[in-house]
């Protein structure tokens, strides 16, 4: 693909996402949520890619995958006025067939269209499915870093604005009060991630986003985790206790460490 083709989707999502613009005010906030955080994972995966030494080309298609990778979110929240799949739509399925049936990605070539479709619809997967093209796992792990990355960020402000600053369809409705939950710490601290029928509280959300960190997989992507204290800023809305103090500070040298290691490498 070249330049002009990602400049012609970049068009085509800007005018698409604006058909989801309303009067509501509520409504708008949630829709704005999701194209900042496409822009904002799109610098993502291309500050990732780079660092990877991607090719010309494959710096475009990782662009072009993390501006479409949630463009189900649209259509989603217009239909069922929420982002959770668990009681709508999963929303990358949503998204691929939106882009086979507008036939959005028709300029480039077939192979590439299907790396792109791919991308997007298995981002959000508990766990990356066991593909035999390696091309279509590096994508998928490009992207799954990108987009936690920015979730973080989504989160960490979320949490720190006061309530009536919110983004209603951020949170997932999990009773925000003081209990968390052994089995979602104890992810924690097997490095494994919590699944989302696991959390019973916003703590227990929160432990598991946490989690993620030990699932990233590029030194920049750690980098970025470190540099923009998402592991502080999170956990610091947590309740102090040992266990979640003594998680939290493994954590954070665990991150450190492998971004400490993307330094040295002199980038
Ligand atoms: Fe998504």
């Amino acid at each position: 693909m070249l330049k002009r083709d990602l400049e012609a989707f970049k068009d085509w999502f800007s005018g698409y996402t604006q058909g989801f613009f309303t009067d509501n005010t509520e409504d708008r906030r949630n829709i704005d949520l999701k194209i900042r955080h496409t822009f904002l994972v799109c610098e993502n995966i291309v500050g990732i890619a780079q660092s990877e030494s991607l090719n010309k080309n494959e710096l475009l298609l990782a662009e072009t995958a993390a501006l479409f990778h949630d463009i189900g979110r649209f259509l989603q929240y217009e239909m069922y006025r929420t982002f959770l799949d668990s009681i709508s739509v999963n929303h990358a399925r949503l998204g691929a067939e939106i882009l086979v049936e507008k036939n959005v990605l028709s300029r480039i070539p077939v192979n590439e269209q299907e790396l792109i479709l791919n991308t997007v619809r298995f981002h959000n997967t508990f766990e990356l499915p066991s593909l035999a093209d390696l091309q279509k796992i590096l994508f998928l792990r490009l992207i799954r870093d990108a987009d936690k990355i920015d979730i973080w960020r989504v989160f960490s402000e979320y949490y720190e604005a006061a309530e009536e600053d919110r983004a209603s369809a951020a949170g997932l409705g999990l009773p925000d009060d003081p209990g968390y939950s052994r089995n979602v710490l104890s992810c924690l601290y097997k490095k494994t991630s919590a699944s989302l029928s696991d959390l019973k509280t916003l703590n227990d959300f929160k432990l598991m986003q946490l989690s993620w960190a030990y699932g990233l997989n590029f030194r920049h992507s750690f980098r970025l985790t470190s540099e923009r204290n998402f592991i502080r800023r999170i956990s610091s809305t947590l309740p102090q206790t040992e266990e979640i103090t003594e998680a939290v500070a493994l954590l954070k040298e665990f991150v450190d460490e492998k971004a400490g290691g993307a330094m040295n490498e002199g980038n």
